[in-house]
């Protein structure tokens, strides 16, 4: 991999937006822990310091050691990292009675500075930070600031480094991505070398050289990350890639068949197995959402350990793991509690003795995604929500069966469908429908029904860590609504989810 940008994260939310639009100026970057330098700095052509939750006043701040990256390798301070190298170098930074969050503009730029090359003064830019820098080390030159912010960025004199008070990552940032693309392009000639046929010819060689000629086991879903996981393992390795795709029962309506079509017509290897009878029996009886989650994890390593072990002389296991699943995260709050044991599927145990592969584990979503439309992968595959690995168990609240799985199956393929013939599906992040535990009165033509309740859930988002319900328009549910209780047996009332994430979650369970 091109080592080409280090992030330094000390803990902000934000670490993650600097890395992929840095990833959008297609430039490679890995964000670090600031308390676990890479062994091999000097490799880097840059480093950024992300922002922090922290104060550089507080006696906990974080305190990083820059003496192997200061003055040797260009160096950006955004927010915290920027106030961190004033104090730390000699300046002063002091709490301010106004907290400063939200929209600013510069007032001043610098004449013929870099850094600011092509943005005009009056470019707005986002603050979120209540300390401010008051005075910059005897060797820093002030390069521009908003009325607020008397030193909103600096520059050292003699040496490529700089600091902005303001996120240069975030949207409201106008002018931000130029300005990161001033400092690694321009400052730091960084080549923006990074684009996804570039990965994709690189990680088929890197494949080919790791696999060689053994055989390898892929278990697909259907979703974005394990279909691009296994193309890129086909173009390197081809028939020695072993797909295996189970049936849990708890898939869409049609879907096993569907996708398991769709992956053979893509060339690859694959074995669809049916288990529906398998999840179905170790579901029986169980309510609780986290004991089903261990239900379905468990039927599914059986079921996956069976299949593997029939593929003679398999070495490796291949995942559709991706970056943000492997970034370690700079605890601020202490370990946090688990809310939902998530991704139950993904591990697998020991005794299975299979060296893993992960092709994109250094990959963003997005770029997932435009990796698979380099492969020539369908763009409606590409396209698909999230869908969780328990299925719609999680949606079905309470002792999940076949006569429920059913029903669910038909209402949801309603409203998704209905989503796409609309063509509101791409303004939607993620949308499923579930069926709620209990019944309610109805009258259909003279007769008085007491049937099931479902509720509709579409949610806007960008990564499902917040999320929010989409304002979908009242002619669409009202047809909707209209046709399940008009086609799904059972089915007598149909009502709308309209919270957001937090303090709701996405699933119901
Ligand atoms: P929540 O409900 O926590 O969901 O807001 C956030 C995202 O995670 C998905 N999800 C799961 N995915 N196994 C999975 O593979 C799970 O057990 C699981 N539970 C939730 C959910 O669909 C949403 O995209």
């Amino acid at each position: 991999m091109q080592k080409n940008v280090l992030i330094l994260d000390f803990g902000s939310q934000y670490t993650q937006l600097i890395a992929r639009r840095v990833r959008e100026l297609n430039i490679y970057c890995e964000i670090h822990p600031f308390n676990k330098l890479p062994d091999d700095i000097s490799l880097f052509k840059a480093v950024i310091l992300s922002g922090s939750p922290f104060s550089v006043r507080h006696p906990e701040a974080p305190k990083p050691d820059l003496s192997q990256i200061k003055g040797k390798l260009p160096l950006l301070g955004v927010c915290f990292g920027a106030q961190y190298m004033a104090q730390h170098f000699g300046g002063e930074v002091a709490g301010s009675n106004t907290r400063e969050f939200g929209r600013a503009n510069l007032s001043f730029i610098k004449d013929q500075e870099l850094l600011f090359d092509e943005v005009l003064e009056q470019s707005q830019v986002w603050m979120s930070h209540s300390d401010s820098i008051k005075s910059l080390p005897n060797n820093a030159v002030r390069i521009a600031s908003t009325n607020d912010v008397l030193n909103a960025a600096y520059r050292i004199e003699g040496e490529p480094t700089y600091g902005i008070q303001f996120h240069p990552e975030v949207y409201h940032s106008t002018d931000g991505k130029q300005i990161l693309e001033n400092f690694l392009v321009k400052i730091a000639e960084v080549p923006q070398s990074w684009t996804p046929s570039a990965f994709v010819d690189m990680t088929v060689d890197e494949l080919k050289t790791t696999v060689g000629n053994s055989k390898v086991i892929l278990g697909l879903s259907g979703g974005v990350d394990s279909t691009v996981a296994a193309t890129l393992l086909h173009q390197a390795i081809g028939k020695n890639l072993h797909c295996i795709f189970v049936n849990n029962g708890l898939l869409r309506k049609n879907e096993f068949e569907a996708v398991l079509h769709q992956y053979k017509d893509m060339g690859l290897n694959v074995k669809g197995v049916d288990a529906t009878d398998r999840f179905m029996s170790a579901l029986h009886g169980i309510t609780d959402p986290e004991q089903k989650r261990k239900a379905i994890g468990n039927a599914f390593i059986e079921v996956f350990d069976d299949e593997a072990s029939q593929v003679e002389d398999a070495t490796f296991l291949a995942q559709g793991t991706i970056y943000p699943d492997v970034i370690e995260s700079i605890s601020v709050n202490g370990p946090s509690a688990t809310i939902k044991s998530h991704h139950n599927v993904g591990g697998l145990p020991d005794f299975m003795k299979l060296k893993v592969v992960e092709p994109l584990r250094m990959l963003f979503k997005d770029e997932v995604r435009r990796v698979g439309a380099e492969l020539g992968i369908d763009s409606k595959l590409l396209g698909r929500h999230p869908f969780p690995g328990p299925g719609l168990a999680i949606r079905i609240l309470g002792e999940v069966n076949r006569e429920k799985v059913s029903i669910l199956q038909e209402v949801d393929a309603i409203f998704i469908d209905a989503l796409r013939e609309w063509e509101l599906y791409d303004r939607v992040w993620q949308a499923g429908a579930i069926l709620l535990p209990v019944d309610s009165v109805g009258v259909m033509g003279d007769e008085r029904t007491y049937e099931k309740v479902v509720a509709l859930r579409a949610v806007e988002s960008t990564d499902g860590m917040t999320a929010d319900w989409v304002d979908l328009p009242y002619k669409f549910l009202q047809k909707v609504s209209n046709t399940i209780i008009n086609r799904v047996k059972g089915v007598n009332r149909v009502v709308y989810d309209i919270s957001s994430k937090p303090p709701a979650t996405i699933e119901w369970e």
